[in-house]
């Protein structure tokens, strides 16, 4: 279930075999090998040197540890940079980037995508039939953008894909705005820098095309890798932010295991709101299938531009959290903090003070304690409420020319989830671009900008048919191509939501708009409600503040709120024919959590109560 970030090429050979002995110690079964290690594969051109990394591999297949083998395409040697100066990356603003960092590449340009095949090929020709291979991990967060004449080209023909006519590309675009008719593709360019505000449509789709463009990058090897070894599963770890042009959950499809990295920016409480927030996002790109934490900080979180360290029983927590919703174990970046290079003071399971210290102590305990847990990978996480996730209204929202600066949908995402968390209330993330069926007693959309009609014809289905609905200012204004829908917001939703908006009213402090109503009630300033069909559609035109959005999710939903859930989190999981509670205590007092059943990792039964210390944890097996 556990570990990773073993930069082996950093290290001597004695260090390996301490490492390997140390990870036996702490129950590591797996780690992720290779990721930055391309110079030291392919110092030049042609010529390989797999020498040592056979060594590291036979040391780790001894110890009985198994490897995520990386292909080190995140970051080109040197030769490579200097052979092929046209497939540095380059910025909006023209400038070329430089050698010298990590991740430098323009994923479009064809000398580095063939370079990335080969080194993928020979990795896969070498240890397609080692032992100790159990995952494949392409790349390291597929993330960065390039604005150059091959990204250029690539943009041209995923347009002309997407919308076959010149004509059907000036109208989504709205061209018509500002002389920018295009007569011809080749007119065509990625938005760069420019003399005022880009065009909206051209900004989102070139977001959109290069989410396909680094999945192609990723598919391509991928498919190299699948061809050597059938049966290894592929991943690649997800990295999320508003700099990452990524569709998580477009990708997921390609993808064997949903893996994830995360890193909470907030030291203080938000940082178990943050870890919730990214576990039950990952649960919704997995489809709500078991996924996994392939990175995560085992000590320090960088806030306010210094180090905080986690508390004693911190890390655990937070690894618990990911395991409670659904991650099939705790990885981590770093194994060891090296002597140099940029992340030589990132936390890592083997501080620079080595093992005789707290963090390592700490991680053999996590290790034991995983090692019990095995069985709750049987359970789906119990949810009853879900959050509408999407990422082009994030992308449209970070755009051009909007009403108010203060915009921010992450923002109103998060806060959604947080009020919910608050409130003792486990949600689901769901994409309504993805279909399916809404199984829930409350969906949210918080400020779900970008409706297409198909999105909004099924919150439509839902709310007729009974279901409750809480939507945000915000919401179902636009049409998936970012066009604003006619007659008053919010667009898409207005006959569900029985509203009509004239106008936003944008104040210094926040958001608000001049409602009409059209067959809603007015249930408090800011809130309408609204019986539509079998159910009811809940519309915000104003942000609630403190506990007031959790109590009116918590009501709309019809469940109640569970007093003190912020300092004590439980999450169930649950199999056919058992059930796992998850408890975790955030608060400074030891409390008693209602169960009845065994404690996991105690193995002693529980009768009525279990009582979890601050800051610890507990799972109990529930036997009813
Ligand atoms: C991740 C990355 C790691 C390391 C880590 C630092 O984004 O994959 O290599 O840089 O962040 O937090
Ligand atoms: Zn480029």
């Amino acid at each position: 279930m556990l570990r990773r970030g073993l930069q082996p090429e950093q290290w001597t050979e004695d260090v390996w075999r301490e490492d390997v002995a140390l990870m036996r110690r702490a129950g590591v079964n797996l780690v992720s090998v290779g990721v930055f290690a391309w110079s030291r594969l392919e110092p030049e051109e042609g010529r390989y040197t797999f020498g040592w990394l056979d060594r590291v591999l036979d040391l780790l297949e001894a110890g009985g540890v198994k490897v995520a083998l990386a292909t080190p395409t995140a970051s080109p040697p040197p030769w490579f940079s200097l052979a092929h100066p046209e497939a540095l990356p380059v910025r909006a603003d023209g400038t070329r980037l430089l050698h010298g960092s990590r991740d430098t590449y323009c994923a479009s340009a064809p000398a580095y995508r063939e370079a990335a095949r080969r080194i993928a090929r020979e990795l896969a020709r070498r240890y397609a039939d080692h032992p100790a291979l159990a995952l494949w991990h392409v790349h390291n967060e597929y993330g960065t953008t390039c604005h150059c004449d091959h990204a250029a080209a690539a943009f041209r023909g995923w347009l002309r894909e997407r919308y076959r006519t010149l004509d059907a590309l000036n109208d989504a675009w709205t061209t018509a705005f500002w002389s920018q008719h295009y007569a011809d593709w080749a007119y065509v360019f990625p938005p760069r820098a420019t003399q005022y505000l880009p065009n909206p449509g051209q900004v989102l789709d070139f977001k959109r095309f290069w989410s396909d463009e680094l999945l192609a990058a990723y598919t391509e090897q991928r498919d190299i890798l699948r061809t050597a070894t059938p049966d290894v599963p592929i991943t690649t770890n997800y990295v999320f932010g508003g700099w990452v042009p990524v569709d998580h959950a477009r990708w997921s499809r390609e993808v064997d295991v949903v893996a994830v990295d995360h890193y909470p920016s907030d030291s203080g409480p938000g940082a178990e709101e943050e870890t919730a927030f990214a576990a039950d996002l990952a649960r919704c790109w997995s489809g709500g299938r078991p996924w996994l934490l392939m990175e995560s900080a085992p000590n320090l979180i960088y806030e306010g531009g210094r180090m905080h360290a986690k508390e004693p029983g911190r890390m655990a927590r937070h690894s618990l959290s990911h395991v409670a919703r659904g991650s099939r174990g705790a990885m981590f970046f770093q194994w060891r903090a090296p002597r140099g290079g940029a992340e030589r003071f990132h936390s890592a399971l083997v501080p620079h003070a080595g093992p005789d210290s707290r963090v390592y102590r700490e991680t053999v305990e996590l290790g034991a304690a995983l090692g019990r847990l095995s069985e709750v990978d049987a359970g789906a996480v119990e949810a009853s409420v879900a959050v509408a996730w999407d990422a082009a209204s994030w992308w449209a929202l970070s755009g051009p020319g909007l009403p108010w600066d203060g915009i921010d949908y992450l923002a109103e995402v998060r806060t959604a989830h947080r009020a919910l968390w608050r409130v003792g209330v486990t949600a689901d993330f769901v994409s309504l671009d993805r279909g399916g069926p809404l199984p829930y007693q409350l969906l949210v959309l918080p400020a779900h900008y970008l409706m297409s009609d198909a999105a909004a014809a099924a919150v439509r289905t839902y709310v007729d048919g009974g279901g409750r609905l809480v939507a945000t200012y915000l919401s179902g204004v636009a049409d998936e191509y970012g066009r604003v829908r006619l007659g008053g917001y919010p667009g898409a939703l207005r006959e569900v939501l029985g509203v009509r908006v004239e106008e936003f009213r944008p104040t210094p402090s926040g958001w608000a708009e001049d409602v009409r109503l059209a067959g809603a009630v007015q249930v408090r300033p800011g809130v309408t409600r609204h019986r539509f069909g079998a159910g009811t559609a809940w519309y915000l035109s104003t942000p609630l503040d403190g506990g007031a959005y959790g109590e009116l999710l918590a009501e709309a939903a019809g469940i109640p709120v569970r007093e003190g859930a912020a300092e004590l989190e439980l999450v169930r999981r649950r199999a056919r024919h058992a059930g796992w509670l998850f408890a975790f205590n955030h608060g400074a007092e030891a409390r008693a959590v209602p169960a009845q059943g065994t404690d996991l990792v105690t193995g002693k039964p529980v009768d009525g109560a279990v009582e979890v210390p601050a800051g610890g944890w507990a799972v109990i097996r529930e036997t009813n």
